[in-house]
């Protein structure tokens, strides 16, 4: 499908993949509809979208409160704008040891990344399904395919969505609405802001994940794993490795990897000294 007067609604557009996949949309003539919470951030994009001759509107909410999505979907439809092409990408991130980790974090990641993820695509899915056009992009990642120690929720929380967007595909089959989960690796951003964690050294940029992610719903595509080539080859493989190993084996390798990287050490930074 192309994206020429498309309706484009992108959740996490205001900074990292989401602002690429929103101006690269813009830049393929979609209208796009930013959504984070920070409203100064969409403001501002959707001002140097327009600047550049596109179309964007701004939809600020919460996805991981209890009403957020309920609340988005109702602006939306008080401000007629209806919804073409659904891009779950706002999603956060929870590195470190489990148990140490604060709970808060990892429930509100859980509350954005799966129940946010759901009722926007329950409820604008229904619209698309009854205009018979259309289509569904949930951001997920190659973190879905295998259990992760020391990112053990957020793992979880993307092989949910990567379950979850396959089953949704196939029900959708033949109601021209068009289904496809985009895995990207890592991708530098701002994913780790306010821990110790860094992104690891060979990721990709937002824009090249953006631009792949494009192309390949575009084609048609139920799977996408997008980033450069070396980066694509690379994810495809790991995202097939796990499926030929032991689920315990896969484990300890994910462990030994993420402890390589620090990710068993990592705390916060932006706490105040002494509440970690
Ligand atoms: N970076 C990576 O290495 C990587 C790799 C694979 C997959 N991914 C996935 O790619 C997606 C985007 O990640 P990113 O790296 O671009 O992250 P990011 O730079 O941290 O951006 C996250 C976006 O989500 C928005 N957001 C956060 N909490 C929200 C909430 N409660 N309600 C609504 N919007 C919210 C943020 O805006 P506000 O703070 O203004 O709300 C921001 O726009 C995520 O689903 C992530 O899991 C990332």
């Amino acid at each position: 499908m192309g994206y020429e007067g498309q309706t484009a609604l992108v959740t996490g557009a205001s900074k990292g993949i989401g602002r690429a996949l929103a101006v690269e949309l813009a830049r393929r003539g979609a209208r796009v509809v930013l959504l984070a919470r920070s409203e100064e951030g969409l403001r501002g994009l959707a001002a140097e979208i327009r600047d550049q001759g596109g179309s964007a509107e701004v939809v600020v909410g919460d996805l991981a409160a209890a009403d957020g999505p309920d609340r988005v979907v109702r602006e939306l439809r008080e401000r007629g704008l209806a919804v073409d092409v659904l891009v779950n990408n706002a999603g956060a991130g929870s590195a470190g040891p489990f148990l140490t980790r604060p709970l808060d974090a990892q429930l509100s990641s859980v509350a954005l990344n799966v129940d946010g993820l759901l009722a926007l695509t329950h409820a604008l899915g229904a619209d698309l399904v009854a205009r018979g056009s259309g289509g569904i992009i949930n951001v997920s990642s190659t973190a879905g395919f295998q259990p992760m120690p020391y990112q053990a929720t957020y793992a979880a929380t993307k092989a949910f969505v990567l379950s979850f967007t396959e089953a949704l595909a196939e029900e959708l089959r033949g109601t021209g609405v068009h289904v496809m989960a985009a895995h990207p690796g890592p991708v530098a951003t701002s994913f780790f802001d306010g821990t110790s964690a860094t992104i690891h050294p060979i990721a990709d940029t937002p824009e090249a994940v953006a631009v792949r992610t494009l192309d390949d719903f575009a084609r048609r595509r139920s799977t996408s794993y997008p980033g450069r080539v070396v980066t694509r080859t690379l994810n495809r493989t790991f995202a097939w490795v796990p499926r030929l190993l032991p689920r315990t084996v896969t484990a300890r390798a994910t462990g030994a990897l993420n402890r390589r990287l620090g990710l068993h050490e990592v705390v916060d930074t932006d706490l105040p000294r002494g509440s970690r």
